[in-house]
């Protein structure tokens, strides 16, 4: 269990209560990140920290506490739970009131709510090495997923119909247009070139994508920012994902089609291991 962090405590996870009329519980009225440790190490967790900002800005909602603040809460968290090979999962809600869709009054004096918490989970290695299957449904979202939002329902249930036909994730399309999945960017490669959806406000722009344009770009890696559709994406030569925990996943099978020749492509396997070096430049433990 551990502890957790609740406002800018660290508590035992069994001395905090969560109320009943929490906004984030009944109307999903709240924004989260997951940021992923390594060796005991925070990776890319500044910019974690500067989406959540981002994310609650664009929704309205006053964090009430500096990114410097919550920064230092998370690594004490991390230190005190002695993960080693995690997540950290973070969110914040726009508080507990009466029960009305409009935000609560300034004078009621409502606050966000910030918890966190850890877990140990394992790097998918063998995964990594074999690639996952995939499914093709549509995108029933809101128009806002540039917004990491506690809103989820879309892409639960797109990832319990991948689960239902064996598979790891669902890529969803808008009217054809690939768009991302249900809890990670898509990317295809042809002839040479990684293509992936531009980070507009259909897709939430992964920071393992960020990290994946800039690998790309310092090894010379052409890197395409542009829509693909259906066609595409089963005419591709190497179908990956990408996220924070799911890293660079290729893709072997999309529906019942095999992808290129069913194992992961060339391209993708130098893309792992580039963001590998990555994790491990940024998280080396020092002696
Ligand atoms: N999901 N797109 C969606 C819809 C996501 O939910 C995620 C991440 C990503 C990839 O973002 P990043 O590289 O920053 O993890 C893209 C997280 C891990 C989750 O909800 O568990």
């Amino acid at each position: 269990m551990g502890k957790i962090i609740f406002g800018d405590q660290i508590l035992e996870r069994s001395d905090v209560h969560i109320d009943l009329e929490d906004r984030g519980y009944q109307f999903g009225d709240g924004v989260y990140e997951v940021i992923r440790v390594y060796s005991g190490k925070l990776f890319t967790m500044k910019e974690h920290i500067e989406r959540l900002f981002q994310s609650a800005q664009k929704i309205k909602l006053d964090i009430s506490m500096s990114p410097e603040k919550i920064q230092e809460l998370t690594e004490e968290l991390v230190k005190e739970n002695r993960v080693d090979f995690g997540s950290i999962y973070m969110q914040i809600t726009r508080g507990a009131a009466p029960r009305t869709h409009m935000f609560p009054k300034p004078e009621s004096n409502t606050k966000a709510v910030f918890t966190a918490y850890t877990n140990e989970v394992p790097r998918p290695v063998s995964l990594f090495e074999k690639g996952v299957a995939a499914i093709t449904t549509e995108d029933i979202r809101w128009l806002r997923c540039d917004i990491k939002s506690l809103n989820l329902l879309p892409n639960v249930l797109a990832k319990q119909e991948a689960t239902d036909y064996d598979c790891f994730e669902a890529i969803l399309h808008r009217n054809g247009i690939v768009t991302e999945g249900s809890s990670s960017n898509a990317y295809i490669v042809k002839n040479g070139e990684v293509i992936t959806h531009p980070a507009d406000r259909l897709i939430l722009n992964g920071i393992t994508r960020q990290v994946l344009v800039e690998l790309c770009k310092a090894n010379g890696i052409p890197f395409v920012e542009k829509e693909f559709d259906l066609r595409d994406l089963k005419d591709a030569d190497e179908v990956f994902i990408s996220s924070t925990t799911s890293e660079v996943m290729p893709v072997i099978k999309l529906d019942v089609e095999t992808v290129g020749d069913g194992t992961p492509g060339k391209i993708t396997r130098k893309l792992q291991a580039l963001f590998e070096a990555r994790i491990n430049q940024d998280t080396k433990v020092e002696i």
